[in-house]
């Protein structure tokens, strides 16, 4: 079994692809959604609150971690892999480079949370790529709470959560394929990809849209199978997937319903 956490429903669009690439996988999904969001609260919080679910996880005998989460990703994994070296732990981060290889503008957008932003792991990431491409960055406050907030379908928390997408779209400049305006568009945070329509609406349809969830399901396939030691491991699940919710359940189930199968549940799990 993989364990994937998020600070809620985002790190379902990295279950979807781990899914894609393991179809036979058996899964247990944690969103820590009575902690979260994370992306604007202190780092310390979000690396205790990682410390907490990877115990968890573990004591729930998952054989790899995957922190389905940027912002958890670039608080804690450094910490979480050196207290667990046995644990393969695969996290997300910004895909930049993608994003490199596709732009023609040398111009592009990065959509993350504010920690994330701020965090030592994202300038190391963005430091060598600088000088090939500009990368404009936009810390997207409100912006997964907002879709959080929609999962559950009243026509108000959608207005409210396009009118946040439209504010921090449009301050990231403008969109087109000249010279000058942004051809690419990095969504760094695992809740963005729930939305992709309505960014691809407002950037227009020649941007391109760059998400993270494929190649985190290939590096986790290949660290399993590194961690069986053969090139390609026995299927070693019925393809079962378990969600829990460190808050209540009815957005994760929602949500997973919507995105993944529709027979899924999620229930509660008490981890102060
Ligand atoms: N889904 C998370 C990420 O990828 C974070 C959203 C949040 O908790 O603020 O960054």
């Amino acid at each position: 079994m993989i364990g994937v956490y998020d600070s809620g429903i985002g790190g379902l669009s990295i279950l979807q692809a781990l899914r894609r690439e393991l179809p036979e996988q058996d899964f247990i999904y944690l969103a820590d959604s009575g902690h979260g969001p994370y992306g604007e609260r202190e780092t310390d919080h979000v690396l205790e609150r990682a410390r907490r679910i990877t115990e968890h996880l573990r004591g729930r005998g998952v054989q790899a971690l995957v922190v389905a989460c940027n912002t958890a990703t670039a608080a804690a994994i450094e910490h979480l892999r050196s207290e667990h070296p046995d644990l393969p732990i695969i996290g997300v981060e910004p895909a930049l480079k993608p994003a490199l290889a596709l732009s023609r503008s040398r111009r592009i957008g990065v959509l993350a949370t504010r920690m994330t932003l701020a965090s030592d792991k994202f300038a190391r990431l963005l430091e060598p790529l600088r000088e090939q491409a500009q990368f404009v960055l936009r810390a997207c406050d409100g912006l997964a709470l907002a879709i959080e907030n929609s999962v559950q379908g009243s026509a108000q928390a959608q207005a409210e959560l396009l009118a946040c997408a439209s504010e921090h779209m449009q301050a990231l400049g403008e969109w087109g394929t000249g010279s000058g305006q942004i051809d690419t568009l990095v969504l760094g945070c695992t809740h963005y990809p729930f939305i992709a329509d309505q960014l691809q609406a407002l950037a227009g349809p020649q941007v391109s849209l760059v998400d993270t969830g494929a190649p985190v399901a290939r590096q986790t396939r290949i660290r399993l199978a590194d961690l069986a030691d053969v090139p390609a491991p026995a299927p070693s699940g019925h393809g079962h997937i378990e969600l829990i919710s460190t808050g209540p359940s009815e957005g994760l189930q929602a949500a997973a319903q919507r995105w993944l199968a529709p027979e899924l549940h999620a229930s509660t799990v008490d981890l102060p």
